[in-house]
Formats: structure tokens, sequence, C-alpha cells
């Protein structure tokens, strides 16, 4: 059955689109490899909060670009990690900065691959937990299919850790982000053609086509409990990583949010989804 719109090609569109913007992003100063090559750590600290300890834990994270999150949590102790995404280049990258920090294929692996297709692709057939998100579900044209792989990838009594931009954004003005403009519930593939990436909106690119969804917090939580996990918490925080919309202002910690004088609304959301131990 055939749940979604949007056109046929958009797997080979995105990953031409992301292929491209790999090594971009490993030269960008938004990722600073050499900042990571020293701290080793780029995880944000609500994200380490609720995930708790992952020492001796195995960790396969889900649409992990080039390694950054995935490298650290080994970091921090996880005993394996997998990284998964459907770009070779963002794999050969992540495989380099592995061998690079020293991490041998039992401490870290890299595997390319479609996310639908990563029961069959991974190492082993399930993980203490499954990380994904920052960026990762608007590119899933399917979220039911999305959360029957993330459950069976989940060891019982393991946990599905996804933190992501809330689709309330979606709806709202980009300059204002105070103006509701777009449908919330849209399910239609939304296809765009912008050049240049979020590291660097000047750079000059040639495969510019994107095909992303948006997903209710409704339709996400629905189909990991539609898929048997149960939700332990769902968060939402007031603050986002970039400059979503115009009026939003960057604080110390690094985050952005909306003007003080301005009511809140949620900009990021996390969610931990339990596979039962039985
Ligand atoms: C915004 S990035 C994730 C961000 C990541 N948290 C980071 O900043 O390093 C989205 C990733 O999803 C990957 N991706 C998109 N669609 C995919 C699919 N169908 N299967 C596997 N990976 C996919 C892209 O290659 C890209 O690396």
């Amino acid at each position: 059955m055939r749940r979604h719109t949007g056109p046929d090609d958009w797997r080979e569109t995105n990953r031409a689109r992301w292929d491209e913007r790999v090594a971009i992003h490993t030269a960008s100063d938004y990722y600073d490899q050499e900042r990571f090559r020293r701290e080793r750590d780029v995880l944000r600290d609500f994200e380490i909060a609720e995930v708790g300890d992952v020492t001796g834990r195995t960790l396969l994270h889900l649409q992990c670009h080039f390694g950054q999150d995935t490298l650290s949590w080994a970091h921090r102790g996880a005993a394996h990690v997998v990284g998964l995404d459907f770009s070779e280049p963002a794999i050969e990258a992540a495989r380099d900065m592995a061998a690079e920090l020293g991490y041998g294929p039992e401490r870290a692996s890299f595997v390319a691959a479609d996310v639908y297709d990563a029961a069959e692709a991974v190492p082993d057939s399930s993980y203490d937990i499954v990380y994904t998100g920052i960026g990762a579900l608007n590119w899933l044209p399917d979220l039911v299919r999305w959360a029957e792989t993330v459950a069976s990838l989940v060891a019982p009594g393991g946990f599905l850790y996804l933190a992501e931009f809330h689709p309330l954004c979606d709806a709202l003005d980009d300059e204002t982000g105070s103006r509701i403009a777009h449908d919330y519930f849209s399910r239609e593939a939304w296809v765009d053609e912008t050049p240049g990436t979020y590291t660097d909106l000047d750079a000059p690119t040639v495969n510019n086509r994107s095909v992303e969804w948006q997903h209710s917090l409704g339709d996400v939580v629905s189909a990991l409990a539609g898929a048997g996990l149960r939700i332990d918490f769902l968060h939402e925080h007031d603050m986002t990583m970039f400059q979503r919309f115009g009026a939003l202002r960057r604080g110390d910690d690094g985050y952005y949010r909306l003007p003080g004088d301005r009511p809140r609304i949620p900009l990021m959301y996390s969610l931990k989804a339990t596979r039962p131990a039985s």
C-alpha cells in the first residue's frame, strides 16, 4: 500500500541533495570538526539528561549524518554504537572520524542504508537504545513504517529516544513565528529547490531538490504506540537550535527562544518510548 504523497523518486532526490552537502558540512563552522576532535561530544544537555547513563549499552543512531552525535554517545560510554544513514559520503566521513578517534568497529560502526531497510542492514537484531532526530523525521514519508522499523530494533526493556523540531513550527510564518500561515495537518509532500544548506546558505550547490513531509505530534505518538512501544514521556521545549524564525533570539546557552515579552510556544520536543520487557 502506498502510504505517502509525493514523487516516487523522493529517495534518490533527497540522497543526491544530502550526498552533495556532506563535504560542505564537514568543512563548516557549524559542525566544527576540529572542535569535535578535541571535545568528542556535541550532544545537547537536555538529551544527555533525558537519555541517562549509556555506559555499557548498545546504541543505534538512525539518520546519523556523518556521525558526530553517534560518536558522542560512544565517548559517553556506550559499549557499541552503530550509525546508519543513506548517504555513502556521510558514512565514509563517519568511519574516517571513528578511526581517527581510535574507535574500532567493535566500538563504533557505520552502515549506509535507507532507514526503512535498517532491520536488514545493521549488524545486530536489536539495541538497548535507538536514538534519532534533530531534523530526521521530515525526510520520511511513512511514519507508521518508520515506527514499526524502530520498534523492531529496540531490545525488550530498551527504548527509543527521539528529539525533534516541533511540528507546530511548520504551521507558523517564517518571519515572526506568531501567525498560523500553513496547514498543521498537511500530509502533502513539500518539494523545494532551495540551493545552499543550513551551514552555509550561500554555498554553491547543484542538487537542490528536496522532498519533505511534516508529521503532527499526534501522528508521531500514535505511530509509536501502534508499533507496540510505551510512551514514557513527551517533553515540549520552548527553545530550538537555529534561527527558525526571524523573531527568535539566541541565548547565552546557545539555544534560540522567542523574546521574553512574547507568549511561548513549543519549538522542539523530545520523546522516550520503551519496548516492554516481555
Ligand atoms: C538533518 S540530518 C540529521 C542531523 C543529525 N542529527 C546531525 O546534525 O548530524 C538528516 C540525515 O538524514 C539522512 N536521511 C534522510 N533521509 C534518509 C533515509 N530515507 N534513510 C536514511 N537516512 C536518511 C540524511 O542523509 C542526513 O544525514
